[in-house]
């Protein structure tokens, strides 16, 4: 992975709003045409509203159509090695496919890289509904 990607969610992660957890967190997805869309976690008082890094990622990755993912960044301020939750597994499974890359990063870099399929087996596949 260049830097940059870990950059972008490294400064993503500056901009989380995550005043409860004190939990910050950044994301960034990298696209085949290079671009880069990254978002933070976002809370809310009503704590179950607010949402992951990886979700505000994935939402300006949409509304930039962003086209095939090439990989991901994720980092978080108080883990050497953060790893998406279970529900942003699924969201990011909806437009990365299984071998895209995502490297788990902390305060030092990328402490590991692993693919979708690895965070995601046997994960419901929108196919059928289609
Ligand atoms: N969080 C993320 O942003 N991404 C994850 O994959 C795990 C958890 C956020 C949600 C919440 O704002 C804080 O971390 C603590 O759970």
């Amino acid at each position: 992975m260049s830097h940059d990607l870990y950059l972008a969610a490294k400064e993503a992660m500056g901009k989380a709003y995550a005043p409860y957890s004190k939990f910050p967190v950044g994301a960034a997805i990298r696209t085949e045409d290079g671009r880069v869309f990254a978002g933070a976690n976002i809370e809310v008082a009503s704590y179950p509203e607010g949402w992951c890094a990886e979700t505000t990622a994935l939402g300006h990755y949409v509304m930039g159509s962003g086209g095939r993912i090439s990989e991901i960044a994720v980092i978080a301020a108080r883990m050497d090695k953060v790893t998406p939750c279970g529900g942003c597994r699924q969201r990011l499974a909806e437009f990365a496919g299984p071998s895209v890359k995502v490297h788990l990063c902390g305060q030092s870099g990328v402490a590991e890289t692993v693919t979708m399929a690895d965070l995601l087996p046997y994960g419901f596949r929108g196919d059928i509904l289609k």
